[in-house]
C-alpha cells in the first residue's frame, strides 16, 4: 500500500494539553445523554438550487425523515456476523443478503459513451472515475427505486491508470500530457441517475442530471474568501476543479457536499516553501502524480500560479438535480484537509456541520450557521456562507470547548489580515487558539436517537504523547470518540471514548493487538482503522475501515450498537481495497457501499469486480439488499 499523505503530521505546535494522561475515558456514560427529543434533521429534498434566485428543480420526492426510529427497523444487530476475509476478489455479506456490483470505473453515464477503460481524457469525462469514496443518493421518486447518486472520486494512482490503459493496449504513456489529462478527469465527482430494473440497477444516461465534475470543471467560490486576493493568480486563470474528493455530506435543502482532502499531493513545491506550505504539506516535488510537468497551475514554483493551492482544501456544494449549476466552494467552512461533513439541525434551526481534518495531530471542527437556515435561504443567503467556525479542545475532565475562529479573537486578529486570510489558513488559526491534536479525525456522524456526535479517529502511529481523547501512544488501530454537544450550537460539550479499535479489552494496546485468528471473538468482531462512520435512521452505527486489519485481512464494514458497544461484522471487501462511502436509497432496504482501490490497482492482488486472473481491478459501488426485502442490518 502506498504511503498515505495523511499519516505524517504537519502540526508543529505543542498543543498537547494534559500530557501524561494514560487512562482512556471509557464507559463514562453518566454525563452523556441526548437532550433533544426531536429529529436531528429532515431531508425534504425539495429545493436544491444552489444559485441565488434559481428556481428549485422539480424533485417531488423526499428522503426519509431521519428521526429516531429505533425499534421500527428490527433488531439493531439482527444478522449473523461473518468472519474476516482474505478473498482476492469477493465482497462477502451475511447469509440472507445479496451484494451486487454497479458503477465500476469506466461505466458510461452520458449518451454517446460506452462502458470500458477510458481511451482519452474526453472519454473519461463521460464515465465513472476512480477512487470511489463518499456518496449520497437523492431519490427522484417516492419508492427510491430511482435517484441521482453523487459519488466522489478521491484519487486514482498513476499505476492504476497505467494498468488500465495497458489492458486496452493504449499508446498513451505515463509521461504524456494526455495521461495527465485522463488522471485529472478520473478525479472529482460523478453525478449519475440510477434506476432499479428487475433485480438490478442500471444507469439512466440523463444529461439533465448526469455529469462528471473533474479537476478541470469550472467552479465558483462563496463566503468570506470569495473575493480575496489570496485566490487570485497573476496568470489570471479562472477557478477550476475539485480534487481529492474524500468523504461526503448533504444539506437539508437537498444538495450534496464533497470534501477536498489531500490536495497538497497534486502540487509541486515552491522554491522556498512558506510556513503555510509546511503546515498544509505543500512541500512535495509533485511526483505523486506529476501533473505539474504538463500543467503549470499545479507548479507552485511558477510565480504566476502562486495562489493556486489556496483554491483547494474546501467543502464544495453540488446540485444533484441540475447538471448546469456550477459547483460552489463554501469558504466559511474553512480550508483544511476536509475528510467529510455531517450536517444536523441545531437549536433555532441553525445548521451545524461537524468536520474532521484528516492528518496526524490535526483537529475536529464545527460550523454553525448565523441563523435559521430556512430564513437565511428565504433571504437569498446560503446557510453555509454566514456563520461561525469553531475548533475542538477536549479537556481531560471529559468536558470540552468549541474555540471560535474569527477576527473577534484577539490572538487571531493579531495574526491575520482579515477573515479571508484566517480561513485560507484555518489550520494555523486552530493552532493558535489551542485545539486538541487528534489521531487523524475522519468521518463524524450523529446518532438520531441520542444526538451524540461520533468522531472516527483512524490511527496515529506516530503519536508519542497522549491526551485524554487520544489515549494510546502510539495508536496504530484507531478509536471512536463521542460527544454530547447539547443543542449543537453551543460552545461547551462533554465527551468520552466510545470504543478503542484493535483489542478493545486492552486499552493500552499499542500493537494492532488482536488475538489469534482462531479466537472466535477476534474472528467475529475485531476491526482496526475506523474511517467512514454512518448512523442509519434506526440508530445502527456503521463503521467502514481503511487500514491494516487483523493478520493482514481485508478491509471491512462492521455495525455497532451505540448502547452496548457490541460490534458485528457485516461486510468484507476484496484484497487491497478500502471500504468507504455509504448511503441508503430511501427506506434502508437498499444500501450502497463503495469499494475503493481494490488490489491497490494491481491485477496481481485483485481483479475485482472480475474474477478472471489478469484483469485490472476497478473501484466500484456495491448494492446490498436483504433477500426478504427487510431493513439492512435488521
Ligand atoms: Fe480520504 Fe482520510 O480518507
Ligand atoms: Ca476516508
Ligand atoms: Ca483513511
Ligand atoms: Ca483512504
Amino acid at each position: 500500500m502506498e504511503l498515505e499523505l495523511e499519516d505524517l503530521g504537519s502540526n508543529p505546535t505543542d498543543n498537547r494539553p494534559f500530557d501524561d494522561i494514560l487512562t482512556a475515558r471509557i464507559g463514562r456514560r453518566a454525563v452523556l445523554g441526548g437532550s433533544l427529543a426531536t429529529a436531528a434533521i429532515t431531508f425534504l429534498g425539495t429545493s436544491p438550487a444552489l444559485a441565488k434566485g434559481k428556481p428549485a428543480p422539480g424533485n417531488a420526492s423526499s428522503q426519509p425523515a431521519f428521526a429516531g426510529k429505533k425499534g421500527k427497523g428490527g433488531d439493531l444487530l439482527g444478522f449473523d456476523g461473518i468472519p474476516l476475509s482474505a478473498a482476492k476478489n469477493g465482497v462477502v455479506v451475511p447469509d440472507g443478503y445479496t451484494a451486487q456490483v454497479i458503477l465500476p470505473w469506466g461505466t458510461a453515464i452520458l449518451p454517446g459513451f460506452s462502458d470500458g477503460i477510458p481511451t482519452s481524457a474526453a472519454d473519461q469525462e463521460g464515465k465513472i472515475g476512480l477512487g470511489h469514496d463518499g456518496m449520497w443518493f437523492f431519490p427522484t421518486n417516492r419508492s427510491g427505486s430511482e435517484g441521482v447518486l453523487c459519488l466522489n472520486h478521491e484519487y486514482g494512482t498513476n499505476s492504476h491508470l497505467r494498468n488500465g490503459l495497458g489492458e486496452i493496449d493504449s499508446e498513451i504513456a505515463e509521461d504524456d500530457e494526455e495521461f495527465v489529462k485522463i488522471s485529472q478527469a478520473l478525479h472529482g465527482v460523478a453525478v449519475v441517475k440510477v434506476r432499479r430494473s428487475g433485480d438490478g440497477w442500471a444507469v439512466v444516461p440523463d444529461p439533465a442530471t448526469n455529469r462528471r465534475i473533474t479537476g478541470n470543471t469550472e467552479v465558483a467560490f462563496s463566503g468570506p474568501v470569495a473575493d480575496s486576493p489570496l485566490l487570485e493568480n497573476s496568470a489570471g486563470n479562472g477557478f477550476a476543479g475539485t480534487l481529492n474528493n474524500c468523504g461526503s455530506g448533504r444539506t437539508p435543502w437537498g444538495t450534496y457536499l464533497t470534501c477536498e482532502e489531500n490536495f497538497n499531493g497534486y502540487f509541486r513545491r515552491r522554491a522556498t516553501p512558506t510556513d503555510a506550505d509546511e503546515r498544509y504539506g505543500l512541500t512535495g516535488d509533485g511526483s505523486r502524480y506529476g501533473w505539474h510537468v504538463h500543467d503549470d497551475r499545479f507548479d507552485l514554483s511558477k510565480p504566476e500560479y502562486a495562489n493556486e493551492a489556496n483554491r483547494f482544501g474546501w467543502i464544495v456544494e453540488i446540485d444533484p438535480m441540475d447538471a448546469s449549476v456550477t459547483p460552489i466552494k463554501r469558504t466559511a467552512l474553512g480550508r483544511v484537509k476536509h475528510e467529510a461533513i455531517e450536517i444536523v439541525e441545531g437549536k433555532g434551526k441553525r445548521i451545524v456541520g461537524y468536520m474532521g481534518d484528516d492528518q496526524a495531530n490535526d483537529y475536529v471542527y464545527k460550523f454553525v450557521s448565523a441563523a435559521n437556515w430556512k430564513s437565511m435561504r428565504a433571504r437569498g443567503i446560503s446557510p453555509l456562507d454566514e456563520g461561525t467556525l469553531y475548533v475542538a479542545r477536549y479537556d481531560e475532565d471529559g468536558t470540552g470547548q468549541w474555540l471560535e475562529l474569527s477576527m473577534d479573537v484577539p490572538a487571531l486578529n493579531a495574526r491575520f489580515s482579515g477573515m479571508d486570510d484566517l480561513l485560507v489558513h484555518t489550520r494555523i488559526a486552530a493552532d493558535i487558539v489551542g485545539a486538541t491534536p487528534m489521531d487523524r479525525p475522519e468521518w463524524i456522524t450523529v446518532d438520531p436517537n441520542t444526538d451524540l456526535v461520533y468522531v472516527a479517529c483512524t490511527n496515529n502511529s506516530g503519536r508519542s504523547t497522549a491526551n485524554g481523547a487520544n489515549p494510546r501512544t502510539p495508536n496504530p488501530s484507531g478509536h471512536i470518540v463521542r460527544m454530547d454537544d447539547g443543542d449543537f450550537v453551543g460552545t461547551g460539550f462533554t465527551w468520552e471514548i466510545f470504543l478503542l479499535a484493535g483489542d478493545p479489552d486492552n486499552p493500552s494496546d499499542t500493537s494492532n493487538g488482536f488475538g489469534p485468528p482462531t479466537d472466535p471473538t477476534y474472528a467475529m468482531n475485531k476491526f482496526s482503522d475506523p474511517d467512514a462512520v454512518y448512523f442509519d435512521p434506526y440508530g445502527r452505527l456503521w463503521i467502514l475501515t481503511d487500514g491494516g486489519q487483523p493478520e493482514g485481512r481485508n478491509n471491512q464494514m462492521v455495525v455497532a450498537d451505540p448502547e452496548s458497544a457490541e460490534v458485528r461484522r457485516f461486510l468484507t471487501g476484496p484484497a487491497g481495497c478500502e471500504v468507504t462511502g455509504i448511503t441508503p436509497t430511501m427506506e434502508d432496504t437498499v444500501l450502497f457501499v463503495n469499494i475503493q482501490h481494490p488490489g491497490n490497482g494491481s491485477s496481481a492482488q485483485s481483479n475485482f469486480p472480475s474474477t478472471a486472473d489478469g484483469v485490472v481491478p476497478r473501484d466500484a459501488t456495491v448494492v446490498i439488499t436483504k433477500d426478504d426485502g427487510g431493513v439492512i442490518g435488521s
